[in-house]
């Protein structure tokens, strides 16, 4: 798969995730405050603009400039502002701090050998009391590689994000398998998602 995937993805007129917030959206906002908030990963920015919608003001990342055009324009629809970004989750470079760190599906993309540098340079640039609401893939006995899984993709180890949060309080986990039918073939995913309060 091509690193252009998510571009090419987007460049239709429907929303390939839908317009409607991830459920992982809806838990985190629970344990969310504050104003400022990122979006790792925003893809169409479905989160994000649900984010905005409750009070954030919020930057979209994502590699794909396609996604983020849709995410501004689904914030126009919605009458909410949404900043974006093109960034790699490996090499963004934030300027200020934010009370929320958001981002669902997307840090399997931040390579393992960059994993513990880039995830203490986020809570760097986070609030003291601000979360970071994160939900990622993780390896599964059971469960084989999904059929549109690219090069660039890395699983989690169960567990593994919660040793680069050590010092932080968890305030939510959770571990569940769904199914998908991303990229026309049904398959399933394992996922953890997580909620970390910085001291
Ligand atoms: C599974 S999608 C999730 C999109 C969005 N969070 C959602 O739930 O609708 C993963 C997203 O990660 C983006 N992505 C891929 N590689 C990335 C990278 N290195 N840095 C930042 N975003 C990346 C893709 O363009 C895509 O939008």
């Amino acid at each position: 798969m091509s690193e252009d995937h998510h571009q090419n993805l987007y460049a239709t007129e429907d929303f390939y995730w839908g317009r409607e917030p991830n459920d992982f959206a809806r838990r985190a906002l629970d344990f969310a405050h504050g104003t400022s908030a990122i979006d790792i990963g925003a893809g169409e920015g479905r989160d994000a603009v649900f984010l905005a919608e409750h009070g954030f003001d919020i930057l979209a990342v994502d590699t794909a400039a396609n996604g983020l055009a849709k995410a501004m324009r689904l914030a126009q629809e919605r009458g909410v502002e949404v900043r974006v970004r093109e960034g790699d989750v490996n090499s963004l470079e934030l300027d200020g701090s934010f009370d929320l760190v958001y981002s669902a599906g997307t840090i399997q993309y931040l390579h393992p050998e960059n994993r513990e540098r880039r995830f203490a340079y986020f809570q760097k640039h986070t609030n003291s009391g601000g979360v970071h609401a994160i939900l990622t893939f993780v390896d599964h006995p059971d469960i084989p590689p999904a059929p549109d899984w690219s090069e660039g993709e890395f699983l989690y180890a169960p567990g593994e994000l919660r040793e680069y949060y050590a010092e932080w309080k968890c305030l939510h986990s959770h571990s569940l398998v769904f199914d998908d039918d991303s990229g026309g073939e049904p398959h399933k995913h394992a996922v953890e998602e997580y909620v970390f309060e910085k001291p």
